[in-house]
């Protein structure tokens, strides 16, 4: 079984996936696509205008044969930011309770394969989340052993609550792979019980600024203190790919290298 997993896609990345998404899906044939799709287009009003995701991005995703996406703190943000949870195919971070919309673990069926994944969210991306590492242990004791294997999309910063997450799943989980800071980090691994793991896959957006925002965006905010609808710009410059694909064998990973 092999997956692809695409990191924070911000922006204009979504134009880049649409023209070599199929390259790459026709080169490396995986079984599933996963991407995190929390940046993918700038809405809302007054001070509270950010990216998020939108039916009608999410349905270019699907076109290109995304089969499923993941989020984080900005899951419900933008114009649209609650009503695309309506897709079954949309998922957030499972520790942010019950009462937000939205749902945080799903199984995918492809090619005879079933393959279940649950989006976590560390408090420090989501202030008000739950303990990741129960809420998690609870999503796999009901799925037993009835999966091919569990992706876990860990939306956080912390590098060291990544991998605890991960070794302490060794044998649960046929992968971990980090999101939310948009920087790919070089340490990707299969770890003992067969989870591949990397602290952050990285961002799919424009290489040309901070976290595929226009500098200004955030020079403006740090100067004001706050975020104001005129500062929101997409970066400009090469649009980096963000992206991992995962080889698993008999339920355990065996592979896991950057696209
Ligand atoms: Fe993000
Ligand atoms: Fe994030």
């Amino acid at each position: 079984m092999k997956i692809l997993f695409i990191g924070d896609i911000v922006g204009p990345g979504l134009n880049y996936l649409e023209l070599h998404l199929p390259d790459i899906i026709a080169q490396h044939q995986p079984d599933f696509v996963i991407a995190n799709a929390e940046n993918l287009e700038l809405s809302g009003s007054g001070s509270f205008v950010i990216a998020g995701m939108t039916r009608a991005n999410l349905e270019r995703l699907w076109t290109l044969g995304v089969d499923a996406v993941t989020g984080g703190n900005h899951s419900w943000d933008g114009n649209e930011g609650h009503t695309v949870h309506e897709d079954a195919r949309v998922l957030r971070p499972l520790n942010y309770g019950e009462i937000a919309p939205g749902r945080g673990a799903a199984i995918l069926e492809k090619n005879g394969l079933r393959l279940g994944v649950i989006n976590l969210a560390s408090r420090d991306a989501l202030r008000l989340a739950d303990d990741p590492l129960t809420v998690m242990e609870r999503q796999l004791d009901t799925w037993a052993d009835a999966l091919d294997g569990v992706l876990v999309d860990f939306h956080g910063t912390s590098t060291e609550e990544k991998l605890t997450i991960a070794y302490a799943n060794a044998g649960r989980v046929i992968a971990v792979v980090g999101t939310h800071t948009h920087v790919p980090t070089l340490d990707l691994r299969v770890l003992p019980g067969g989870v591949a793991y990397v602290s952050d896959v990285g961002m799919t957006g424009p290489s040309g600024g901070i976290l595929g925002y226009h500098p200004s965006t955030f020079v403006s905010a740090m100067k004001k203190r706050m975020y104001t609808r005129d500062a929101w710009q997409f970066a400009e410059g090469p649009i980096e790919l963000g992206a991992v694909l995962v080889t698993c064998e008999a339920r355990r990973a065996t592979d896991i290298q950057r696209l």
